[in-house]
């Protein structure tokens, strides 16, 4: 193919790729499958990838991450971004509703557009000639943060209007919303917490903690979406109200919602608010209530704004899901399956309808991590069909606060000690030592019979004491013998895994094992030289200082040790990388990204998919950018494709 077709396909490709982005995100209408869709892309990321030169900001595939920033620009909006008169009593939105047609003339017919309000984060977005080229957080409403990177990598922003319906304008300058949906939002917590990172509050802050950070690879790892309500700024086109403008920015490809209504007077307004608030908690995604907004563009205009808000909407909201309680007690609650979680139990607040007077507080971190304790004022809150959380604990100034919570050391139900149940059965868990047949109920029994009080008892057991718990057999008893024996050799990532250590998930623990190789060396190591690992941070190396640093964890640690050989994740013949960090970029010739990865992480090392100091390897092909120039700003060592098939020995 020559550069002239290559130019002609890759357009089309693009046109193809971008009309099938709008019919999955923005219409949620797909019409090809997955794999079709991924052909289209994969052959257009080869083109681009054969002719670089062909490459352009708004292909489909530019929407990859970048590197990240180190910090957000301010940028002026196109016009400002007001906030909304809001309340949530309804005389108050029958005022609003009289000021305007006082306003406009007592005898006017009125027509209001009636809408969810979005809980998320309010976004700019701009385009040019149709292509998206910023967008930005909403800031003190008259400039914000570019988050621009970041808003890239969502995937129901279309990069490049669609113009086959309606025209482009010049320049459209649009204000929507940035929002994680629950379901989405729940597993994100899930995630982060399985990797014994802080979950978010609520799917707002979810939206806005993702939106609202550096690195364009994590904005794209997180389940972001957009809507948009709103023109902010048009050149070279023109409406005469809200419901052009909104089936424009629907012709053009954005995501608007599909809940939007006319209303013909507040009674109607009210008769909406209450349809939705019945369905509130069946929504696929966070609201606080309904915007109101007076269709005629003209209309708005003669209306004007104050210095805060426009005089022609009103935000008419639910009745908060969240209240300020006192926490009565922390109870330590045995579930169904054995499970300990501390709860608590509170004077009974009604939120929302329902009276609320107990929260699980899911673990001991967590209550830690909240910092609450018995007699601490509390907020509150139901999210979605979530629930009741504590939110957060609120200050009270001379107030002598009660001690600090202690997870019980037996089970209040059946006596059992608590902590190394779930110990025992996390240390046998898969990405732990792997003991087959070490699960939750036999956990449980060994605990319950006094069997297993630490870990290293596990070590110790017999196929005569296992015989005799209900449910065991000789063969299932000797299998589990055997199994222990068998994870007895285990490799140092499972291990610091199984230890449970707090804020070290499964790729934390194989970064240690990789970096520190050895468990004397993790071990020893202080703050700063675990802080040295790539995805350790300074308060992780702080909490697994810690792990290390308490006498009681040392000693079962050294009584441990005595049972098992440790052997390092990476093979000692074909570490010969172990512990170093390669980046990929641009497009490499002669091997795929997988085969790339696969080959260095045989060798130990691993792949990081941002340049940082703790590089240090960057792998440049054919095409490199952004990840290119951040290496050599940090001078670090840049390989050719041919360097690194020469470092790897593959020629
Ligand atoms: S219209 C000047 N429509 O609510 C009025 N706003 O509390 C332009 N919001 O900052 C806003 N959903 O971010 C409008 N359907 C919707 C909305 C909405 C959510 C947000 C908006 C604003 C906040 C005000």
């Amino acid at each position: 193919m020559n550069e002239d077709q290559a130019r002609q396909r890759i357009e089309e490709l693009r046109t193809e790729i971008r009309r099938h982005d709008i019919l999955y995100y923005g219409d949620d209408r797909p019409q090809i499958s997955d794999e079709v869709y991924d052909e289209l892309f994969s052959e257009l990321k080869a083109l681009e990838g054969e002719f670089p030169q062909l490459v352009a900001l708004d292909s489909p595939t530019q929407r990859v991450a970048g590197t990240p920033l180190s910090r957000f620009e301010t940028v002026n909006h196109e016009a400002p971004m007001l906030s909304l008169d809001s309340d949530q009593d309804p005389a108050a939105l029958r005022r609003f509703d009289e000021r305007i047609r006082k306003a406009l003339g007592e005898d006017r017919e009125l027509r209001y557009v009636v809408e969810p309000k979005l809980d998320g984060l309010s976004i700019e977005l701009v385009f040019e000639d149709g292509r998206f080229v910023r967008a930005s957080t909403r800031g003190d409403g008259l400039r914000g943060e570019d988050v621009s990177a970041n808003v890239r990598t969502i995937r129901s922003i279309p990069l490049r209007l669609r113009d086959d319906g309606l025209p482009v304008p010049h320049r459209l300058s649009v204000r929507g919303e940035v929002i994680i949906r629950s379901r989405e939002f729940a597993e994100l917590n899930e995630r982060l917490m399985n990797e014994g990172r802080e979950p978010f509050a609520n799917p707002r802050n979810s939206a806005a903690g993702s939106l609202r950070q550096l690195d364009p690879e994590l904005a794209a790892s997180r389940p972001l979406e957009a809507f948009v309500y709103d023109a902010l700024h048009v050149e070279g086109a023109s409406f005469a109200s809200q419901t052009e403008v909104r089936q424009a920015l629907a012709a053009w490809g954005l995501r608007v919602s599909e809940r939007v209504r006319v209303a013909s007077d507040i009674d109607a307004v009210l008769e909406y608010f209450s349809e939705i608030e019945a369905e509130r908690d069946d929504l696929p995604y966070e609201i606080d209530g309904i915007v109101v907004k007076l269709d005629d563009l003209a209309d708005r205009e003669r209306l004007g704004s104050t210095a805060r808000h426009p005089r022609w909407a009103f935000a008419f909201k639910f009745a908060p899901r969240a209240e300020v309680t006192r926490i009565l007690a922390i109870a330590a609650s045995v579930g169904r399956t054995g499970v300990v979680t501390p709860v608590a139990l509170m004077e009974p607040v009604q939120i929302g309808g329902v009276t609320v007077s107990r929260a699980s507080l899911h673990n001991r971190e967590e209550v830690a991590r909240k910092e609450v304790r018995e007699g601490d004022l509390v907020r509150v809150q139901r999210a979605g069909d979530v629930i009741p959380q504590v939110v957060e604990r609120i200050e009270e100034k001379g107030r002598e606060r009660g001690p600090e919570f202690q997870m019980p050391a037996s089970c209040p139900s059946c006596g059992t000690d608590l902590i190394d149940r779930g110990r025992i059965q996390h240390f046998g868990s898969r990405q732990g030592l792997d003991v087959e047949g070490l699960g939750e109920e036999t956990a449980r029994l060994l605990v319950a019979e006094g069997l297993v009080k630490r870990l290293p008892d596990l070590f110790l057991l017999t196929t005569a004491d296992l015989v005799r718990l209900e449910g065991f057999a000789e063969l299932s008893a000797s299998n589990l013998i055997r199994a222990l024996g068998e994870a007895s050799r285990t490799e140092l990532r499972r291990l610091l895994y199984g230890l449970g250590i707090p804020e070290v998930g499964a790729a934390v623990a194989r970064d240690l094992a990789t970096h520190f190789r050895s468990i004397e060396a993790v071990r020893a190591a202080d703050p700063e030289a675990l802080a040295e690992v790539a995805g350790v941070g300074p308060v992780m190396a702080d909490r697994i200082a810690g792990f290390f640093a308490e006498p009681h964890n040392r000693d079962n640690l050294d009584e441990l040790l005595a049972h098992l050989t440790v052997e390092q994740s990476e093979p000692a013949s074909s570490g010969e990388l172990s512990g170093k960090s390669f980046v990929f970029t641009g497009g490499l010739e002669t091997l795929s990204r997988s085969e790339a990865k696969a080959l260095v992480e045989a060798r130990g090392a691993r792949v990081s998919g941002s340049v940082s100091a703790k590089t240090d390897f960057v792998v440049a092909g054919e095409s490199a950018g952004s990840k290119l120039a951040k290496a050599e700003e940090l001078g670090l060592e840049v390989l050719s494709e041919e360097d690194f098939r020469r470092m790897l020995g593959i020629t």
